[in-house]
């Protein structure tokens, strides 16, 4: 396997810098902590909120041929019967009888020892473990009151075709963009956020006319990948990697990965699939509706194919920290900095007072009440400037503006950029449109 950097040095550091910054916080942390579930703290909810706002940028505000959905998350068997995951969305589990770990077969190193307590031949047979939550609507229990939680947010966009296509008057080819929440009993879940059992999702699903699936299903490779390396990912550290046909869900005739360079070697981000027509013939038949495109010009009905563009949001989000991360001696002295790109950046804009003293308050409000209405900005007067500086970096502020005591004679700020260093004099008024030049 490919190794990117030491695995616990980067990993540990992240972790460490998330919990201490308010990034990502173990779930329940009061009580011991919840197995690999976490929360998104004040800094961390930003930054996944900058992601999620990013692709719906790309993927539904700029363009006239998608539009957006937020179905539930709870929906009946009768769905998911359709989709085919109460037949097919399990991974093979093996119980090790020594030690009552369990595994996915699939990820063992070696089939014949328990990684756990090294017993020999120790495991189980195989059995398909499915992956979907189940739980009860309503006070009573039992058959009729199943239901469960989206381990996908895809099939909303399938069991809502008809009603999206009529109501938003939308002709194939154009797609359907949701971003939520789904979850999965992942038997080994693990890697901080790269996989976990709550988790979000970024799924677009593009309805084409069937003879153009293929060059659909180009186009969505390329855009995907872009849409990484325009945030930032370096080049080295993502690829596309077509499946090979072993490897293929039960819906799809062709998917590529894009993946990135984890710390362990590469890891998927998002899965491009065509979907061929398997979702909306399956739904049809299932539910007895017409999930059909009239097309007038031809004079028929067909049923378009589907091309999915399936992202992670939380495991894009660790990437996008992985790929900022980066330390650099400046005096001896190590400073550690997320480069992010300002959209990515959790605040964009630090407002800091050169000290608490009260003669400086009022202009550094001032500041704060320009520029926080137009770019999510921090406020900051704890600790010296130096200390905030530093904090400010690792968060990933692209800039921080100073208020010092020159400030009151000249109404002036010093702008300092996160990546050089560098400090700007320039006027209160002016600093609106130096900031606008630089920042979206
Ligand atoms: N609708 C297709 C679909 O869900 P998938 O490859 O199973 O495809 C899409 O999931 C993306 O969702 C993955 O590429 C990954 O980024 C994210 N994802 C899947 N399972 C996850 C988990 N357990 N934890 C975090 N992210 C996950």
């Amino acid at each position: 396997m490919e190794q990117a950097e030491p695995i616990d040095s980067l990993m540990e550091k992240i972790v460490n810098l998330c919990k201490r910054r308010g990034v990502i916080f173990q779930s329940a942390d009061i009580y011991g902590g919840f197995r690999s579930t976490y929360d998104y703290g004040p800094v961390g909810s930003l930054l996944l909120r900058n992601v999620k706002e990013a692709w719906w940028k790309s993927m539904v505000q700029l363009r006239h041929d998608v539009v957006g959905l937020d179905a539930s998350i709870l929906s009946p068997p009768a769905v998911w019967e359709a989709s085919g995951h109460l037949e097919n969305f399990s991974d093979p589990l093996v119980d090790c009888k020594e030690c009552n770990e369990r595994f996915r077969e699939d990820q063992l190193e070696d089939l014949g020892t328990c990684p756990a307590c090294k017993a020999e031949n120790s495991f189980t047979e195989a059995r398909a473990f499915n992956l979907m939550f189940k739980t009860h609507a309503g006070p009573v229990e039992g058959t009729g009151h199943d239901v469960y939680l989206r381990p996908e947010t895809a099939q909303g966009m399938f069991t809502n075709f008809k009603l999206v296509q009529e109501t938003a008057r939308k002709k194939p080819p154009f797609g359907i963009a949701q971003i939520g929440k789904s979850f999965r009993n992942e038997i080994t879940p693990g890697n901080f956020v790269f996989r976990t059992r709550e988790f979000e999702q970024m799924e677009m699903e593009f309805f084409v006319p069937p003879n153009e699936a293929n060059e659909w299903f180009e186009y969505w490779c390329k855009e995907r990948m872009n849409w990484y390396l325009d945030l930032g990912i370096p080049e080295e550290k993502i690829q596309l990697r077509p499946h090979d046909a072993d490897e293929l869900s039960h819906y799809s005739s062709g998917t590529s990965d894009i993946e990135f360079l984890f710390p362990w070697g590469w890891g998927e981000l998002e899965g491009v699939a065509n979907r061929g027509d398997f979702d909306l013939r399956a739904h049809a038949q299932h539910s007895g509706e017409k999930l059909t495109y009239f097309d007038p010009e031809l004079g028929e009905h067909y049923v378009p194919h589907v091309i999915e563009p399936a992202a992670g949001a939380t495991r894009s989000m660790m990437a996008f920290l992985l790929a900022a991360y980066d330390e650099e001696y400046v005096n001896d002295d190590l400073r550690t900095v997320l480069r992010f790109d300002e959209r990515i950046a959790p605040y964009k804009v630090a407002v800091l007072p050169l000290s608490r003293k009260e003669t400086l308050t009022p202009t550094a409000q001032e500041i704060f009440d320009l520029v926080k209405s137009r770019w999510m900005s921090d406020y900051d007067e704890t600790q010296n400037i130096g200390k905030r500086y530093r904090r400010q970096d690792e968060l990933g502020t692209p800039y921080c503006v100073t208020i010092d005591f020159d400030t009151l004679d000249d109404r002036a700020v010093t702008i300092r950029d996160r990546d050089t260093m560098e400090q700007d004099r320039v006027s209160i008024e002016q600093l609106v449109n130096y900031l606008g030049e630089r920042l979206s």
